[in-house]
Formats: structure tokens, sequence, C-alpha cells
């Protein structure tokens, strides 16, 4: 098989703050592993915004969409008023919208499914978990409003004649977030969460939902999910109250396997997991959809942290061992995550762990941790396989 065939190209984004130290302190781990990748270095972030008023440039979209995988490590994003006021002189006072690359990435390569998993890093097994949260739809759908909008008004009319009153503080004074949810959204999700179970050996998925609050929604949504694992008998489909989810994630996480649901409660949900987990520190996420697929850390650009050289590498190395288990890489996949698992045990700890080492320091020690597990199987060579098994050779 010729070295063309297999080499894989990596569009890398360390993009704002402490991302980009992450990233320096991760990405060696690659070449390290000896794994065959091209890696094209882009732009993306605050500081594209300040310097031409758009967060990820022309040239950017065309590396992510000539790779076969994105890596982000962090963006920044402010408010409003701030986002006017940092472009530069010739750029203000145009209007000009800004949208996070993070979402600009997820909307326009509609990456509708976000993958989070939680692991014991203590390396005792104690739970094993994902929470796949839906990346498009739901109450982040962008039916969200500052005012309330002429439209809603016959609707809000109409639950006042079933007896429940608006309290009538005018349009201004009250808002109106609407969640949005689509039979083809829902199926594609819910095929996502089940086939992700039955690739990970997982045989039960939970659809996270509020059945007894959000009534006429939840009913259509359950519809969806019962019809979606009807066409997986192996696997358990369970509907659970979002509240309740929570509380049982923080006191019985082994109770969980894959865990789906809609944009914000899973958006919550996956930070909660990020907590079980042992803090941003260590969580990482992946994003996939029909178009492409990109993996960041959960963690943000953590400005007061930035450039000190003193942020947790391991959620970015917990990212990149996604990735390679997405790119057909699941032996260094598990190099990578186990290594996380032994530094984190170790006494080379950075300051969320109680420690002083630093980025640097601790992305050494987890890379030679790689190395020497990787070193006996370098006799061999490096050959893609699919996660299950399946070498890509083959297929070629
Ligand atoms: P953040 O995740 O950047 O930081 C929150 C706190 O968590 C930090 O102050 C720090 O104490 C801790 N922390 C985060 N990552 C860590 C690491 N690797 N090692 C050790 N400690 C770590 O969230 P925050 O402060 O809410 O947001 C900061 C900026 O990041 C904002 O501009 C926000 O918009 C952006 N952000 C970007 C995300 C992304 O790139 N997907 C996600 C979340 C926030
Ligand atoms: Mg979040």
């Amino acid at each position: 098989m010729s070295d063309y065939l297999t080499r894989k190209r990596i569009c890398v984004l360390p993009g704002d703050g402490i991302g980009i130290e992450v990233m320096e302190a991760a990405l060696p781990v690659l070449k390290a592993l000896n794994l065959p990748f091209d890696l094209e270095f882009g732009d993306i972030g605050w500081e594209c915004w300040k310097r031409e008023g758009n967060t990820v440039p022309d040239e950017t979209w065309e590396k992510i969409n000539q790779c076969d995988a994105t890596l982000l490590g962090a963006i920044t994003s402010k408010p409003l008023a701030e986002t006017e006021a940092e472009l530069p002189p010739h750029l203000q006072g145009q209007n000009r919208r800004y949208v996070s690359p993070v979402i600009q990435l997820r909307q326009n390569l509609d990456l509708y499914a976000n993958v989070r998993p939680v692991t014991d890093i203590t390396g005792e097994n104690r739970f094993r978990f994902v929470v796949i949260r839906e990346n498009t739809e739901g109450l982040y759908a962008g039916l969200d409003y500052g005012r309330i909008p002429d439209q809603f008004l016959p609707l809000l009319q109409e639950r006042e004649a079933l007896g429940a009153p608006w309290r009538r503080e005018g349009q201004e004074d009250a808002t109106i977030s609407v969640r949005l949810q689509t039979r083809s959204g829902l199926e594609r999700i819910f095929e996502y969460a089940f086939d992700y179970a039955s690739r990970h050996g997982f045989d039960r998925v939970t659809f996270v939902d509020k059945p007894m609050v959000l009534r006429h929604s939840s009913a259509f949504t359950r519809g969806v999910f019962e019809s979606v694992a009807k066409g997986y008998p192996g696997i358990e489909g369970v509907i659970e109250n979002v509240d309740a989810v929570a509380l049982w994630m923080v006191q019985r996480p082994e109770r969980f396997s894959v865990v789906v649901a809609e944009n914000m409660f899973g958006d919550i949900l996956s930070d909660l997991g990020a907590g079980v987990m042992g803090g941003l520190g260590f969580a990482p996420s992946g994003n996939f959809g029909k178009l492409g697929a990109y993996f960041e850390p959960v963690h943000g650009s953590a400005p007061a942290h930035a450039g000190l050289n003193k942020a947790n590498p391991s959620a970015m190395f917990m990212t990149i061992a996604l990735m390679l288990e997405h790119l057909g890489y699941p032996q260094e996949a598990q190099y990578v995550t186990a290594a996380v698992s032994r530094v984190a045990r170790s006494s080379v700890r950075t300051y969320d762990m109680g420690g002083s080492h630093s980025t640097a320091q601790v992305g050494e020690a987890i890379i030679g941790e790689c190395v020497s597990m990787a070193a006996l199987n370098w006799a061999q060579p490096c050959v893609p396989t699919s996660p299950l098994g399946a070498t890509h050779a083959q297929a070629l």
C-alpha cells in the first residue's frame, strides 16, 4: 500500500489563549507516534476578528475543506459591544456580525453530533459513558428574541384563553426562545447515538428530555426515538428526565452509557460530564456530520491563564485520541488516553490538579508515556484500522 493512500491531512487551528499552548504541548505526539499525517496550520478566532472582521478567514475554510479532520485549540468570544469596539477603525460601523467560529464550523459543515466521552482518568474504570449533544437545532436553533415579536402575540393570546395568563408587561419587557426539533434532525442524532452504542459496545441509549413539562414536543420526540430504537434490537432505548439525569450523573455515573439530548440539555449535561471526569482540563469533544469532523477540548481560551504555560494539556491529548480513533488509529488513541491517565496519577501535574508543573512539562510526560507504550509495536508498520479492526488497506 503506498504511503500516499494512507497519509491523512489534519487542519490544525490553535486559535486563542491557552488553545495555542495546549496545542503546542500536545501536537508533537503525532510525530512521536510516527503517524502518517500532514499538518496544515490555519488562523481562527478573536485575533482574526480584530484584524479583518472575520473569525474564520477564507484561507482557513479552504484548509478545513481539503483536510480529513480539523483540530481546534480554543477560541475567545466576547459580548456584542466589544465585538464592534475591537474591530480596526476602517471596519467599524459596517454592521459586521460576529458569529463564533465554533458555530460557523458546526453550521457550515452541518456537524450535527457533538460527542463527549466521559472516561475515568484514575484508571479505576468506575464509569464510562458518552454525552451526544444535538448541535444544530433544539433551544439553540437561533429562534431567540430579546423582545416578543408580533408574530408570537396570537400564540400568547391562545395560551391565555387556555387559562395560562401572560403577565402583560409589553412586548419590550419580555423575551421568547423557541425549541425547534425536526423529525429528520431527531432521526439522524438518534441513529448516530445507536450506531455509536453498537460501535463502542454499549447496550443502552438514554434519551434525555422533559416529557412531563414539555408535553407536546416530548411526545413527538418520543415517537421518533422509539421508532429509531426499533432498528437496533440489541440496544435498549430509554427516556429519562433531564433533572434526574443531572443528579444521577453526579451520584451514580456508572448508570450511564450513551446519553443523547437536544442542544441545550446536551450542552449542560456534557459540561456536567466534564466535571465528573475531573474538570475542564481533561474533557475532549468531537463534532461529526456528513461533510467532515472537527475536534476540540471542551474548555475555552481561559484568558486569565493565557501565555502562562500553566493550563492542563490533557484535554487536548484526549481530543487528539478522539481524532485518532476517527481516522482509524484506535490503538494509538488508546496509548494517548492511557498516557493521560498515567500522568494524571503521577506527581507531574498542572495547577488544576494541585501541582505546579507547566503545560509543556505535562505534555512531555504524556508523550513519554505514549512512546514507551508504543515502543513494543514499532517493529510493525503503521497501518490504519477501522474502529472494528478491519484494515483500511483491505478496503483500498
Ligand atoms: P474556559 O473554559 O476558557 O475557562 C474556565 C476556567 O476553567 C478557567 O478560568 C480555568 O480556571 C479552567 N480551565 C479551562 N481550561 C483549563 C485547562 N486546560 N487547564 C486548567 N484549567 C482550565 O471558559 P470561560 O472562562 O467561560 O471562557 C473564556 C473564553 O473562552 C471566552 O471568550 C469564551 O467565549 C471562550 N470559550 C470558547 C470555547 C471553545 O473554544 N469551544 C468553549 C468555552 C468558552
Ligand atoms: Mg458548554
